[in-house]
């Protein structure tokens, strides 16, 4: 954790505003997004599935997500939004993915990986 931090403090200030924005900014968007957003009509939020701890539900197959690292959380979102991983049952990851943007799918990624 220590390495990231340093290189957020590194970045502040430089490059496109996205980049200036701190880790605790990231994580409490990503902590919002994830606890409240219905991105998806019909559909609970993330937390409503996968948990607020992010441990899934077994019985129903919703994986635990919570072990996971940042960058693989980024990839695996992105790969639902655009269709490219699609064993999701009835598509639900795909339906969930669509209205987020890539700063939401990095913030969301953030967050999951604090989640350990
Ligand atoms: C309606 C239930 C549901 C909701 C809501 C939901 N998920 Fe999922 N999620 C699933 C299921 C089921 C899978 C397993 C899909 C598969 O096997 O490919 C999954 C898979 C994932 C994975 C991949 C895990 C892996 O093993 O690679 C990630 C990451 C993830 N979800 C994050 C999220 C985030 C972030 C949100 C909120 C934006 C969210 N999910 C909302 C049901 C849900």
């Amino acid at each position: 954790m220590a390495e990231l931090s340093l290189y957020f403090e590194s970045q502040n200030g430089a490059g496109p505003p996205d980049n200036s924005d701190t880790e605790d900014e990231e994580y409490e968007r990503g902590e919002l997004t994830y606890n409240e957003r219905i991105t998806s009509k019909g559909l609970p939020t993330c937390a409503g599935c996968h948990g607020i701890d992010g441990k899934g539900i077994q019985e129903a197959e919703i994986p635990n997500i919570s072990n996971f690292r940042r960058p693989y959380i980024e990839i695996q979102l992105k790969n639902f939004r655009s269709g490219k991983r699609r064993n999701d049952p009835n598509q639900l990851m795909k339906h969930v993915t669509e209205g987020l943007t890539d700063d939401e799918i990095s913030d969301l990624s953030l967050y999951i990986n604090e989640m350990q």
